[in-house]
This record gives structure tokens, sequence and C-alpha cells, in this order.
């Protein structure tokens, strides 16, 4: 008989007599009177129990081998939790194939386990069945994903980690050279430089399932070290490459869930700034903004009197939150940027309870009643400033009382089209700051105001979002040299500075580079979600905790001197 004859989980009635052999870990020993044990045997697909003789050497994460014959369990001893629930191996012959410590924790899927530990002793953690089904989601999510890609003709190739710094938002990761002692590589935030000379080089249809770092503070969406399904595409428009991306995740959703989502809508940015107060908006539940500016011209309330954009925001069923409560989303609007908030309960009859009444005109607030459609026992939560940050501010808001954990369904995606070229201006240069990055394509019927007004210039980037979360962003890219350097000088980059520092990047385009644009969708976040998973965490093998460092294998770990002399570097004091 071979080592193993079947998985744990696969057993079933049907394999009633049959000898069998498992191979797995120790999960459970009951005693069952003094010489016989029930003993479940767990491996990576379920457990099955086993009617075992003199289990008193066995103890929890032995490794073991067990043959014996499948039985119908004794009537009232079913267990329809259980898979396998309705059989058990008796005659058991249990072979012990290795000793184990005791575990630091049970590693079952009741125990709730601090996650340091869990982190600290990763591959006990893994053992546990929510893990190893995530762990295989993503294999299915990655395979679905490559055939689609290959069925659209698009060729996977792999791009360099050691390369140049590059100019795309986030702190880069520096490498030591030691060949060159005082230089340093950058680890790629993504792969984009290279995928865009990829399309200068005429590979046309480009992925890449690739690795990407960078230093940023981590959280449930964000790691230093995380995947993208990378793409590039030449001589296409915006929707060619949304349609790509769309078939891409639709496969893979239906994949995991069997259910193949609608096509994904699109939606402007200036529309979901408008509606949602995001630009990546929650379209699981309503809550739209109101408009209320018109409602509030020549008002004698100060506060209102002047702001371009007065909107307000309706929380069915919470006219009772109480002060501290109502305090606590004053100062989170205050934390969003806004200059204060005002709050109304709103009363049976339609009459409004707030701190601002008094400085509002009965015609006001019954308009307001109105324009919101407000009902008893609501709340009516009111910004005003100027479009963006009113907006922003009650977008916040409105995830903060209405928004579910992003797991859970349904699964909401949207495409947000039409993002500005720029969002706010550089604290230090005064110079626009890019909403995607500097390569991104500007909206052809805004190209005219890129000098005059680049502020109120579109561009051809887009956003996938999906349940409040952005998966993923692309653009159509700029081509032309020319056009290039004017979207640096906006920047603040001379030519000089740009031959400096992105001259391997931007010569090649001299050489016939195609209209192109692509996409960089985020593998962690897709698979977290279509795993029921709200932390991108539980969905990577061997991630990092907040803190960023790995409590399993002690890194980021001290260089000894001869490391340090070899690479020419010295190392400060630490900062007191
Ligand atoms: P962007 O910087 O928007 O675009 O990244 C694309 C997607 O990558 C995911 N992502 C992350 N996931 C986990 N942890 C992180 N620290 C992290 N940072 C980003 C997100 C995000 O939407 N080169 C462009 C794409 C392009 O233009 O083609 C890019 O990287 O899901
Ligand atoms: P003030 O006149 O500044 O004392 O504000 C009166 C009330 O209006 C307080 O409840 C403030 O939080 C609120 N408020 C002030 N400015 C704004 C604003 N721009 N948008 C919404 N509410 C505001």
């Amino acid at each position: 008989m071979s080592m193993r004859t079947h998985w744990c989980g696969e057993l079933r009635t049907e394999h009633v007599g049959e000898e069998v052999a498992l191979c797995g870990w120790v999960s459970r020993r009951r005693e069952h009177g003094e010489h016989l044990a029930f003993v479940d045997v767990r491996d990576r697909t379920g457990i099955v129990q086993c009617v075992v003789d003199n289990a008193h050497d066995l103890r929890s994460e032995f490794v073991v081998r067990v043959s014996g014959t499948v039985r119908h369990r004794l009537e009232g001893t079913v267990n329809d939790k259980l898979a396998t629930g309705e059989i058990e191996l008796q005659d058991c012959t249990v072979e012990v194939l290795n000793r184990a410590d005791p575990p630091p924790f049970p590693l079952d899927e009741r125990t709730d386990v601090d996650e340091a530990v869990r982190l600290r002793h990763r591959y006990l953690d893994l053992r546990r069945s929510r893990l190893q089904r995530n762990l295989e989601i993503r294999a299915r999510v990655n395979s679905a994903i490559r055939a689609a890609m290959e069925r659209q003709g698009f060729t996977e190739v792999e791009t360099p980690l050691l390369m140049p710094s590059t100019p795309e938002g986030a702190r880069e990761f520096l490498v030591p050279s030691r060949q060159v002692p005082g230089s340093f590589y950058a680890l790629p935030q993504s792969p984009q430089l290279f995928k865009q000379l990829l399309m200068v080089a005429g590979t046309e249809r480009y992925y890449q399932i690739a690795r990407c770092l960078r230093d940023e503070d981590l959280r449930a969406d964000r790691q230093f070290e995380f995947t993208q399904l990378d793409l590039e595409m030449s001589f296409v428009d915006q929707d060619d490459v949304l349609a790509a991306v769309s078939e891409a995740v639709l496969d893979a959703a239906e994949a995991i869930t069997g259910h193949r989502p609608d096509d994904i809508p699109q939606m402007t940015w200036h529309d979901a700034m408008d509606r949602y107060g995001s630009d990546k908006p929650d379209l699981r539940f309503g809550m739209e903004l109101q408009e209320l500016t018109e409602l509030f011209a020549g008002t004698g309330f100060q506060a209102f009197a002047s702001a371009a954009a007065i909107k307000g925001l309706r929380v069915p069923g919470q006219g009772d939150l109480g002060r501290k409560k109502l305090d606590a989303l004053t100062d989170d609007a205050k934390q969003l940027g806004a200059k204060g908030l005002v709050w109304m309960r709103v009363r049976e009859g339609g009459d409004l309870e707030s701190p601002v009444t008094k400085f509002l005109s009965e015609t006001e607030l019954k308009a307001v009643v109105d324009a919101t459609g407000a009902e008893a026992g609501d709340l009516l939560l009111l910004v005003a400033d100027e479009w963006h940050t009113t907006c922003e501010v009650l977008g916040g808001l409105r995830n903060q009382v209405g928004r579910p954990p992003v797991s859970q369904g349904p699964f909401r995606y949207v495409w947000i089209v039409d993002f500005p070229m720029f969002v706010g201006v550089d604290a230090t240069t005064g110079t626009p700051k890019p909403a995607h990055h500097p390569f991104t394509r500007p909206h052809p019927d805004d190209l005219d105001r890129l000098e005059s007004d680049p502020m109120d210039v579109r561009s051809k980037a887009y956003d996938l979002v999906l349940n409040g979360w952005e998966l993923g962003s692309g653009s159509l890219r700029i081509h032309e040299p020319e056009l290039q350097q004017r979207v640096f000088s906006l920047l603040g980059i001379s030519p000089e500075e740009a031959d400096r520092r992105f001259g391997f990047f931007l010569n090649p385009f001299r050489f016939g580079a195609p209209p192109h644009g692509g996409f960089g969708m985020g593998m962690d976040r897709l698979v977290a979600i279509l795993a029921g998973e709200d932390n991108i965490r539980e969905v990577i093998a061997f991630p990092k905790p907040q803190s960023g460092a790995d409590p399993m294998t002690g890194a980021p770990t001290t260089a000894d001197d001869k490391q340090l002399a070899e690479l020419g570097l010295r190392l400060l004091p630490p900062k007191a």
C-alpha cells in the first residue's frame, strides 16, 4: 500500500468497507474508556475520526500514518458539521512519523488567537483550514486570471526587481550596490516603466502577476510587498483596457463564487465624488449626498453664507444618536478637513432639532427636509466648504455610519473614469500633484487648457473599485515625448532634470512608441474580498504585521561590519 491512499477530507459512506491509509496530523484525541480513543486526523483537505486502541502516546500535532477500514458511524454519533461526519476509521494501525511539541495555540477554527502569536508561528497558523482554504483560493484566482490573459493574447513577461528610482508616489525600498559603493537600486513600486518600454519594444500585449514593493504604513489593505496583475496594451482606447481587465476579474470571481457578476458599470470621478463623496464609492448602500447649495443662497447663517458647496447626508433612523456620538462625528468631520459639522435630528411632523436652527429660517429648514427626503427619526449631517472638501468629508462620514465590512456581499464593482489629471498642489514646490502618475495621458478634450487651467484638466485614468476598496488603477499613457515634457514642466521638472532622472525611459519614446495604456490590479485585495476576508494579511502566506517587523524571521535584521564595509556603508548612531 502506498503511504496514503486517500485524502482525509474525501472519505464518504461510499468508501465504507474499504481499507485506506491516511497521512496527517493528530488534531484531537478523546479517550473512550481505558483502551479506546477517538483520534481526529487532519490533512489539508479535512478531518477523519479514527477509532484507535491504546492512543495514550499520541499527542496533538504528532505526524501520523493511519491505516484502517472505513465504517458507518454508530447511530446518534453522526456529525453533520463535518464533511466526513457519517464515517469513521476502525481497526486502526497508527504509525508515528514524527513527534511534535505542544503547539502554542490550538489549531482549530474556534480559537481566537492574537495576531502577533499567529504570525510568529505562521507555519502552524497556516495549518488551520481557513488559511489553507485562502491559499487555495488565491492559487485559483491566479490561474483563472492567467487563463483569461492568455486567451486574450497577452504574453507574460518578467521585469527586473533591481531598478532605478522612479516617480510613482510611494516611498521606495533601496538596495545598496556592492559593485558601485554609494549607489543604490530601488525595488519596483510596480513594473510601470518596464511595461511601457515593452510597448516600445513591440510586445503589444504584456501581463505579469508581479510582486511590487512600497515602503508604506501598513493597513488592512496595504503591505510592503504585494502582488499586482500588471498589464499593458498597444493600439487601444480606454474601453479596450477596461474590457480586458473586466474579463480577467469576472472570470476570477466566477471561478471562486460560481457566479459571474454582471458587466461592470462606469461612473465618472466627478459623479462618484458628487454623489458618494469618494473616488472609491461603496455602492452596496445608498445614502447618497444631497445637494443643498442653492437652497442656502442668501442665508443669514454665517457658516453657510459664503460656502461654494453645501451638501447633506441623510442617515436613516439615527436621529436618536446621543450627544457624545454626535460630538465624535463632528471631530471626525474636522479630521477629514471640515470647518465644522451641522447635525439635525428629524422629529415627528418634520421639525428639526439642531444647535443651529436659530440661525436658519423656517423656509430653509423645510427645504432641507424636502431636499433630503428626511423622515421622522432620521439624522441629517450638513457640511459647507469648497466642493471637493464638502464631498470628501460627507463621503467619509457616509462610510463611517453606513459601510459594512468590505468582504460582506453583495459584490458591487464599478469603474471610475475621467479622473482629474492633478489633485492638490505640492506643499513645498507649489506645483500640481499628479492624481495617478506623470505618464498618464491628459483627456484630449482638455489638452488645450493644460497650462492655463491644469487643475481643471481630466485625464485618461481609471480605477476599478469593489465594495469601497480600490482594486486597481490604470491609464492611457503619453507616447509623445513633447507632451510628456509639457506635463513634466507643469510638475516643475525641467528637460534637463527629466533627462537625468528618466532619460532611460523617455529617450526610447523617440524610436516609435505606439499609443498604449494599461492597468495594475491589487491581487491581494481581490483575493481577500473573494475569500470573505477583510484584511489582505489573511490571504498572504507570510505577511508582515502592522509594525512591519516579521515576528517569525526577525526581519529586518542588522548587518555585520563586514557586509557594511563591502557595501561602503557606515551606520550613524541610532536616533535618540
Ligand atoms: P497603483 O499605484 O494605483 O497603480 O497600484 C495599483 C493597485 O495595486 C494595489 N496596491 C497595493 N496592495 C497592497 N498593498 C499595497 N501597499 C498596495 N499599493 C497598491 C492596489 C492598487 O489599486 N503602475 C500603476 C498601474 C498602471 O498605471 O498601470 C500602479 O501601480 O490595489
Ligand atoms: P460657528 O458659527 O463656527 O460656531 O458654527 C456653528 C455650527 O455650525 C457649529 O455646529 C459648527 O460645527 C457648524 N459649522 C461651522 N462651519 C461649518 C461648515 N463649514 N460646514 C458645516 N458646519 C459648520
